[in-house]
Formats: C-alpha cells, structure tokens, sequence
C-alpha cells in the first residue's frame, strides 16, 4: 500500500461496509446481513473459481446493492405503511412466485387500511392490488438506477455499475427492471442474490433451510451451477457466521489495492452519501447539503481551525444517514407524531451514530454528526448532553440542522420565511437550547444581519460567557449565577473555567479587571 499526502484514512472498503449498515436498516434486516452476505458471496465465488475481476464486482455489490432503497421509501410507504417491515418480510419471498408476492401485499395493505369501514378497506386493498406491478416496477427499476448514479460518484468500477443496473433480474428471466435471462445476467448479480437469500434462510432455519431454499430455487433466481455449488458446499460457506467479526472478515476480503480514500474522493462520497440519506422523504430533499454549508461557513466565523471546520461540513454532509432506519410514513407524516413515532425519530441519530461507528476516522465524524439534535440544556436527544459535553462544532451543527429544516417545508407545516427562522433560532437561544454564538454564526452565515459586537468579543469569549462575567464581576455566587441563567451549577463552573483560559486570569477578581478593562461592564 503505498501513501498519499491527502488521504482521509478511510478505505473504500470501509465506507462501503459502513454503507451497508444503513441499507441494512433501510431494507429492515437485521445489521450486519450485507456483511454477511459479502463473506458467503465470496466464499461462493471463490468455490466456483470465479475470476478476479468477477469477484470484486461480487465484493462491493454485496455491500452496496441497496444504496437505491431510499429512492421508493416515501411511494411504497403511502401504498403499504410500514415499508421497512414490508421488506423485511419481502426478503423470504420468491419473487418470480405470483402467490407469495400477492400474498404478502395483502396482508401489508389490509394493514394499511386497517380502522377504514369494510367496504373502503375492500376498495384501498383492490386499488392497491391493481397497482401493485406498476409499484414494483417502479421501485426496483429506482433502486437499480439510483444504485447506479450513487456508485458512479462513489468512484465504482464499470462493471460493477453494469451488475447494478440489474439488481432484480433472475436466471429464469421473471426479474427486473428488464427481464433479462440466463447468461444475460450478470454473474456477480446471480451469484450476490443466491448469497443473500441463504443468509436470510440459514438465521430462520440454519443450514438445511438455506440448502432447501436454494435447491427450490435453482434454475428459477438461481444459476443452477451456483445452486448446485453452494448445496454441495453450504457446511462450509455459511461456517461461522454467528460467531466471527464479520466486520474484519469483509476487510480481509477486499480485493485489490487498500488504499485510503483521498480527501477529494471521500468529500465526494459523503456528498453522495447525504443524497442517499435525503431520498428518504421528499421533504429533505437537499438539506444536509445545507446543513453543510452553513455549518462550515458558520465555523469560519467561530474562528474554528481548517480541520475543525472540515469535520463540519463532513458531519453536515452525513448527519441524518440514520433516517433511513425510520420509516417514510413517519417522516411523511401530516399529524402530530405519537409517543411511539417519537421514539422511532429520536432513533434516527443513533443509527447515525452507529452506522458511521467504524472505522475510526469515520466514527469521529459520526460522533460530532449524530450530536445534530442535542441541545444546551439537556432536552435534546439521543444522548440529551449537555451544553458543557458539547464542543462548538456540535453547538454550530445543530444551530445549523435547525435552521435548514425550518426554511424547509415539512409534512405539518409549510417553510418558514427566514426572519421567523431567525427569530425562532434567537428564542431557542434565550430559553437556553441553543448555543449564542454557533446561532449568530449560522444567520450570519445564512445572511441576517448580526450585531457587529459579537464578533468583537475580547479573547474570544462567547455571548454566554461575556454574560457570566458580567455575574461574576457583580459578585453573584456561582448558585445564584446557575438560578438565574437557568443552567445548572456545572455548568457555570464550566463557563467560569472558561473565561479564565480565555482571559488567562486565575481569580474573580482578576476577571472582573478584565473586564472593565474591555468595556464590558459598561
Ligand atoms: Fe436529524
């Protein structure tokens, strides 16, 4: 391997791996089936003596095969509800298998329909059942080309494109997008499809139940020399799989070079990576984009360094990846949300977190990324940290999350113009939500006019801090100073620290000359 000067020290691998993670929840598996599938899908291959070039497209779409599953998440919810449960129950069907296919959108749509009087219901289920081909149609024919515009900016080879352009196509020519048939199909695309399918069968039933599928199977999805293959050899390919990192398992796989990313090719996959999260509603379209932009310039403003303001806009890029764990009905949702809902969005930045966890450069952006609903005095989630566990990159973050999303339209409400974003953003800042500076920085960065002082700050104090001078300096105790800033008395013990870094005084009294010196008390 050798090294180059801008590497992001994230591999390929890594980031696809990481990926996979979310189109795990999008496709509602459990986590870690695509990683499992890359290890049968290689173990396979190699059985077959497949050749190299082969088996690397085989590698990267076993991880990446459901980067499109964002592209239907909102059309398939309106029609079927919960799309995540759905495809977690679509993953046992045969497709090529009519009743097994209406079976299970029966059973979805009389459940999206569920509380209707009878007679509506029949009629919701009827017209869903009429529309059902045109849907799956859709929706496979979006996912291939979605996958193929999201891998060709990731930087993917070719012919790997190619094998995503015909994700649903089966050996017997019953698939999709273009019912393509028997040595038509690609056979990394055979072959990826056969690895999943065992995986889903060999968690239900073990080993047997994958052979039994498989062997129903073949010469139908399958290759009948891949089925026949992986029968003979199941013991084996499927060994383990409960048992090993599979995380490792997948780097060990990777074929070919192991270079890190450069910095140019890893921004350029998070752009495309904050595409892949925005699909999921059409409410989002674009924003972490936003997010991004204003973060980062709103960094500049804070005085952050370069690579502080880089994770920014980084972190901008991938904040909301974890949505696609939520469904779309959720997001698309016009009424207030129930508690349950609620839960089910508070999620959203933990599978963040979780999905950016590995390797370790990327768990660092996924930190600062999944802090982007935390607020300063506690309320927000998923951790509800607190103003003084969170660093200026987290407090501009969700200013700047805050911001973008109420310029956006959303399910309940309509955009909101930004003299009222703004205005909500200072009211956020008074009632101690959010953070003064990363605010003014953000409307700054977004246009609003600003006062002049707060850029004139001495020493680099904050709006906040140059306020808990202003108590100190009058003598308030540091229990008096929390009552009436509403913070807790930590956190003004933070504050106050603080501003003696700042100022490079040691005493109150030291701190109180600062001040006057500065104008401050005036
Ligand atoms: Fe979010």
């Amino acid at each position: 391997m050798h090294s180059r000067a801008a590497d992001s020290g994230v591999r390929l691998a890594e980031l696809m791996a990481a990926l996979s993670i979310a189109t795990d929840l999008g496709m509602g598996q459990p986590l870690e089936t695509a990683l499992c599938t890359c290890v049968v899908a290689m173990r396979l291959g190699e059985a077959l003596n497949l050749d190299g070039d082969t088996l690397r497209d085989v590698y990267y779409q076993a991880l990446l095969r459901y980067i499109g599953c964002n592209s239907d998440a909102d059309a398939l919810a309106a029609l079927m509800g919960d799309e995540l449960a759905l495809r977690h129950d679509f993953a046992v069907v045969d497709t090529g298998r009519p009743p097994e296919v209406l079976g299970l959108a029966m059973h979805f749509l009389r459940q999206a329909s569920a509380g209707e009087p009878p007679y509506r219901m029949a009629a919701l289920v009827a017209r869903g059942l009429l529309t059902l081909p045109r849907v799956m149609n859709d929706s496979f024919a979006g996912h291939c080309e979605v996958a193929q515009r999201l891998a060709g900016r990731l930087g993917l080879a070719e012919s790997l494109i190619v094998c995503l352009g015909q994700l649903y196509e089966r050996w017997d020519g019953k698939g999709r997008p273009r019912g393509l048939k028997g040595e038509a199909v690609a056979p990394a695309v055979l072959l990826v499809s056969l690895a999943q399918d065992a995986v889903v069968w060999n968690r239900i039933g073990g080993p047997d139940a994958a052979v039994v599928t498989v062997r129903k199977r073949s010469g139908g999805a399958y290759h009948p020399r891949m089925a026949e293959r992986f029968c003979a050899e199941a013991p084996t390919i499927l060994a383990g799989l409960d048992q090993e990192p599979t995380w490792e398992s997948v780097l060990a796989l990777e074929p070919g070079g192991r270079d890190c990313l450069t910095d140019t090719e890893f921004d350029r996959a998070c752009a495309a990576l904050a595409d892949f999260a925005d699909m999921k509603s059409p409410y989002t379209l674009s924003h972490s984009p936003g997010v991004a932009a204003l973060a980062a310039g709103a960094g500049h403003r804070c005085g952050l360094v370069e690579a502080d303001v880089t994770a920014l806009r980084r972190a901008g890029l991938l904040h909301d990846i974890g949505r696609v764990g939520v469904s779309a009905g959720i997001w698309g949702k016009e009424r207030a949300l129930s508690e349950r809902e609620w839960e089910q969005v508070r999620l959203h930045a933990y599978y963040t977190d979780r999905v950016l966890a590995r390797p370790e450069p990327l768990g660092r952006l996924g930190a600062l990324a999944s802090q982007h609903h935390e607020r300063m005095d506690g309320s927000g989630y998923h951790r509800a940290t607190l103003g003084p566990g969170l660093s200026s990159a987290a407090r501009i973050l969700a200013a700047a999350d805050a911001y973008q999303a109420m310029t956006e339209s959303r399910p309940h409400r309509p955009a909101r113009p930004p003299e009222e974003a703004a205005e909500e953003l200072r009211r956020e800042v008074r009632s101690g939500r959010l953070d003064s500076d990363a605010v003014l920085a953000v409307l700054a960065e977004a246009g609003h006019r600003v006062p002049r002082a707060r850029r004139e700050r001495p020493a680099g104090l904050s709006e906040r801090e140059v306020t808990v001078l202003r108590l100190l300096a009058r003598g308030l105790s540091n229990r008096v100073m929390a009552d009436q800033l509403s913070v807790s008395y930590d956190t003004v013990k933070h504050h106050i620290q603080h501003i003696y870094d700042k100022t490079g005084v040691a005493t109150r009294a030291g701190a109180t000359l600062f001040a006057m010196e500065n104008g401050l008390l005036l």
